[in-house]
Order: structure tokens, then sequence, then C-alpha cells
């Protein structure tokens, strides 16, 4: 591979909404205890949003421009935006359009990826092979849910399980051997119901009937889906490292989808892997899904985990059910050095422009609706379009 076009990280951030609900305030809502959730997941607490203002969208955003100024790009420089998620803004449009707006990103294509929580690693699959075919320089790949938006909180079998979060990488082109070096993507629809937001598609549309069954909330078999979970984990590992042409033992880190500490724990153990090389911080997080893994890659290099040379893998699971793994020779110096503030000032006016740009288009097309549609030609606007038609010489 030396010498050839690569698709590395060159930027990450991650954002979490500030409020933080804990196992003792669930335990006051459900039949639950913070040692039977400790115990049985190793979560102790997540983010939730608490306000209409924060959504997947907005979270998405905050990790986005957090990675674009670790990557030190103007938004324009980026050719693709995919948002993996399986709480987007709505069915259309796309996440991913609204995170594209909202950042500048004028010069690029924009679209959403569902693969549940193993979202993440598909579309870093994705942007890499565009980057390294030429496709892009700069991909802008994030995972963001809400999925406290689709929880529910009567239901102890899952209310306990998941938070909210985004998390954002940039993936630019390099030369040499760094970046991702291979991708497992693997998927088997036949356990789509084994974790399922069953209404609210083309199958069951929404229906008084759905939402009073609670139909648009999530449905998961635990124990299926952990047993899926501890199987698939170690085998997409192993994969992905033959993949790419390195021994297990030559592994940094692995940065596991942090859906259940006794998940990993098995993982580690079916690998012969010490557990300190699985990263881990769903005791504070939970399980963002799509998110997961981009907050705990940004995790890992804040706290100094990850170093230039070092060989990573990204590994999850999810609904589908879906699965897959990514082997990254990490090329990027890390901790990276804070950008001077003139930079950080000029980066900050940029969004704040992207900010006004968006509601001026908005404006824009509200006008033109007004002025355009139908008028009659005894109300002034008639009569002023009148004029301005015999002004061009239609009238
Ligand atoms: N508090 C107290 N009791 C609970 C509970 C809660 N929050 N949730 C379930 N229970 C009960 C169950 O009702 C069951 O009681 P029963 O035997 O009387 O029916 C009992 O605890 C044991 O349930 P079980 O399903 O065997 O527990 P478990 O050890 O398998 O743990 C999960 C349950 C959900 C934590 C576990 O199966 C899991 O993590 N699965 C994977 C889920 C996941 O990762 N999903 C996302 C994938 S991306």
């Amino acid at each position: 591979m030396n010498g050839e076009r690569c698709a590395q990280i060159t930027g990450w951030g991650m954002a979490v909404p500030e409020r933080v609900l804990t196992n003792a305030e669930l335990a006051k809502v459900v039949d639950t205890t913070d040692e039977w959730i400790v115990s049985r997941t190793g979560i102790q607490q997540r983010h939730v949003v608490a306000s209409e203002k924060e959504s997947t969208a907005t979270l998405a955003t905050r990790a986005a421009r957090t990675a674009l100024r670790v990557a030190d790009l103007a938004p324009t420089q980026l050719g693709l935006v995919i948002v993996a998620t399986a709480t987007p803004e709505y069915v259309f449009p796309a996440t991913a359009s609204l995170v594209q707006d909202a950042l500048g990103a004028a010069n690029a294509g924009a679209f959403d990826l569902s693969a549940g929580c193993t979202g993440f690693i598909y579309a870093l699959s994705i942007a890499s092979d565009i980057v390294r075919s030429g496709g892009a320089e700069h991909v802008l790949v994030i995972g963001a849910e809400t999925l406290t938006r689709i929880t529910d909180w009567t239901d102890r079998n899952t209310c306990v399980l998941f938070g909210d979060g985004a998390g954002a990488a940039v993936v630019s082109a390099c030369a040499g051997r760094c970046g991702v070096q291979a991708t497992v993507l693997g998927s088997d629809g036949s356990g789509g119901d084994v974790l399922i937001l069953p209404a609210g598609g083309s199958h069951t549309p929404t229906s008084h009937e759905t939402v009073s069954s609670g139909g648009h909330f999530i449905k998961m078999n635990g124990r299926e889906v952990f047993r899926f979970a501890t199987t698939i984990v170690p085998k997409a590992t192993e994969a992905v490292v033959e993949k790419a042409g390195w021994q297990l033992a030559e592994v940094s880190l692995v940065i596991p989808h942090q859906a259940n500490i006794r998940i990993i724990e098995s993982a580690a153990k079916r690998l012969g892997l010490p557990l300190d090389k699985f990263f881990v911080n769903l005791e504070r997080y939970g399980n963002t899904s799509a998110a997961s893994i981009p907050i705990a890659l940004c995790e890992a290099i804040n706290m100094g985990q990850v170093k230039a040379g070092d060989k990573l893998v990204l590994v999850g699971f999810g609904a589908g059910l879906t699965w897959a793994a990514a082997a990254i020779e990490w090329g990027v110096p890390t901790p990276v050095k804070p950008q001077p503030w003139p930079r950080r000032w000029f980066a900050n006016l940029r969004f704040a422009l992207a900010t006004v740009r968006s509601i001026v288009r908005r404006v824009e097309r509200r006008v033109y609706n007004w002025a355009m549609g139908p008028v009659r030609k005894d109300d002034w606007r008639g009569r002023l379009r009148q004029r301005i038609d015999r002004w061009w010489g239609h009238g």
C-alpha cells in the first residue's frame, strides 16, 4: 500500500447533552435498581436531551464543528457528509443535509445511513473508499442519536440501556501507509425483529393504534442481542485483523460498541486479549447507538490512549442485525496542538456566517414564494406584478 492514496481520520469531535440521568433517578421511574443496572450492563448514567432545542442534528453539528476545528478544515472543503443514525431528525429530509447546511458545507453532498448501532463503521468504510478512490478529498462521518426520544420509559428492559450523543470524524486523503487499512461489513436480516422500531415506516405507518400500542418505541429481545453480540464481536475483530494483514497481538486498542460491559468482557476473553486493550466509557454514556464508537474514539484520543503508529480496531454490532469492524493505523500525531486564537475565532465566524446564510436562503425562498404565488389582479401585489411584467416587456 506504500505510496498509495490512503484515507485517514484527521479530525474528531463529540457532543453530549448536558442533562445526566443516573440509575438512581431511573429507579424512581421504573422497577429497577442501580445495583441491577450496574451488575448486568456496567452503565451508571447516561446523557439525555432535555429540551426541544436539542436533537440529533444539533448534537451532530456540535460534534462536527469540533472535528473540523481539529482537522483545521473549512466546511467548504468537505465533499460529502454522512450521518449514521437510527433516530434521524425526520424520515426525510436527511439529517445529513440539515447538518451540511448548519455547517456551511456548501460543496458537499449529504446522506443518512441506517445500520443501527453499526452505522458509524459502515459510514467510515464508505468514506474511506470514496476518499481512496479520489471521489472526495475530505468526508465528514458522523454517528448521532437521540435514542431517548424513541425510548419507552415504562419498559425497564430497554430504558436503562440507552443515551444520547454524537461523534464525528473527518476522513481525509493522505499518502503512504496510514489510516483505514481494512473494513468488514456484515448483515443478517433474519434477525430484524430482534431489535426494531415497529411502527412509523411503510410497513406499519403511524396511526392512532400504533401510538396507543407503543409501536413508536424501541422493542428488543435483549437475550438474543446479547447472544449475537458475544459471538460477532470477536469474529468481526479477527476478520478485520486478518484482512489488514496484522496479528491480533499487534493491536494497540480495540474500540468496541459501548452496549454492555459483559459483552466486551466476553469478547476480550474469546480473543485472548486483556480487558485493558478495550476502551470502555459506557458507564458514563450508556449505549448511544451509532454515536458510541466515535464518542469512545474521541475520548480515547483525548485521554492519550491513541498515538501515531498505533493499530486500532473499531468493532460494532446492532439492529439489522448488522456488524462491522475497521482496522486503522493511526497517522495523526496526538495530542493535537490547540489552534491559535485568531484561527479559532475565524472558524467560529465561519460557523456563524453559515447560520446567517441558512436564514437568508430560507427568507429568500419565502419571499420568492410570496411574490410569485397566486394573486388577484386588483390586489396591490397583482398590480405591482403587472407593472414589473410591463417593465420587463412581458405585459
Ligand atoms: N431492572 C431489573 N430487572 C430487570 C431489568 C431492569 N432494568 N430489565 C430486565 N429485568 C429482569 C427481567 O425482567 C428478567 O426477569 P424475569 O427472569 O423475571 O423475566 C431478569 O431481569 C433477567 O433478564 P435477562 O434478560 O436474563 O437479563 P440479562 O442478564 O440478559 O440482561 C440485558 C438483560 C438487556 C442487560 C442484556 O440481555 C443485554 O445487554 N442484551 C444486549 C442488549 C443490547 O446491547 N442492545 C443494544 C444492541 S445495539
